[in-house]
């Protein structure tokens, strides 16, 4: 595993007590990093706390939920609060939302899909963007999908979602490039994670894995390196993409 080059700085974590978050979380912290560990589900935050202070670590667990946005401006304020800056925002909650035909997908579904996975990372990119400015530039990774860039049976809300993901980013990346504001977004290939584990047995999974040339699903570690390097001074000249990491997943 690398370490890299965001030594001092401040990141946020959204979703950070689970899974890639988690991940994300302690390979930023391992690499010097404040991490505040945001997550509508408090304990988990706080159990990835205390493992990043175990590795010697620096972070703070914060509740928060994304689909609100005075509880996301709250979280920012309390990171730079806690911290004094913010330089790193990795806006990566999101939910898998029901299984069902477009045609009968369910409307409260698709409602609370888009709150947390659409509007969640819209709230947090422009909450971030709003103290990154103040503070000379920062870099926004949005936690994106390979379901950002092609389909996926009946998922209508997480794929049009996730599709927004990439577009928002894009948008946004422009604008504030001036600003020394870097935003990416990230499409992870199936990953092992509860989002996946909650939803499907061995068996499916297995074919999920055949779905990438690599034959595998992949860790969340896997994708926390891509962050870690996004997040990264070493990643200057990178904004406004689309960075799938995918065991060649879209490259079929
Ligand atoms: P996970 O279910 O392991 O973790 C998600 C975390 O987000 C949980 O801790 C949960 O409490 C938190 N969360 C949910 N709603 C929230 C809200 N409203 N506000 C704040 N926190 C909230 O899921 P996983 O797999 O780690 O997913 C993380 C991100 O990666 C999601 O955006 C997901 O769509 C994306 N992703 C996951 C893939 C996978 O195969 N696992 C593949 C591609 C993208």
């Amino acid at each position: 595993m690398a370490v890299y080059d965001v030594a001092g700085k401040v990141a946020v974590v959204s979703g950070g007590g689970s899974g890639i978050g988690a991940a994300c979380a302690l390979t930023l912290a391992r690499s010097g990093a404040k991490v505040a560990v945001a997550d509508v589900q408090i304990d988990a935050a706080r159990a990835v706390v205390s493992a990043i202070g175990d590795a010697g670590g620096d972070a703070h667990a914060l509740e928060a939920d994304v689909a609100d946005p005075t509880s996301v401006v709250n979280m920012v304020q309390a990171t730079i609060e806690r911290f004094g800056a913010l330089d790193v925002g990795v806006n990566n909650a999101g939910i898998g939302g029901d299984h069902a035909l477009t045609g009968d997908y369910p409307l409260d579904s698709w409602r609370s899909v888009m709150s947390v996975n659409l509007d969640g990372v819209f709230y947090c990119t422009r909450a971030e963007i709003g103290a990154m400015r103040a503070n000379g530039g920062g870099s926004i990774v949005n936690m994106a999908s390979v379901l950002g860039a092609v389909g996926w049976p009946e998922s209508v809300a997480y794929v049009a979602a996730k599709h927004g993901v990439v577009g928002l980013t894009k948008s946004a990346a422009i604008e504030h490039a001036a600003d020394g504001i870097r935003v990416n977004a990230v499409g992870p290939g199936f990953i092992n994670t509860p989002l996946i584990a909650r939803d499907l047995d061995e068996g499916s999974i297995a074919l999920l894995a055949d779905l990438h040339p690599q034959g595998r699903i992949g860790e969340a570690q896997e994708v926390a390196e891509l962050v870690a390097w996004l997040a990264s001074d070493a990643a200057s000249f990178a904004t406004g993409t689309y960075y799938a990491i995918d065991g060649g997943y879209l490259a079929r």
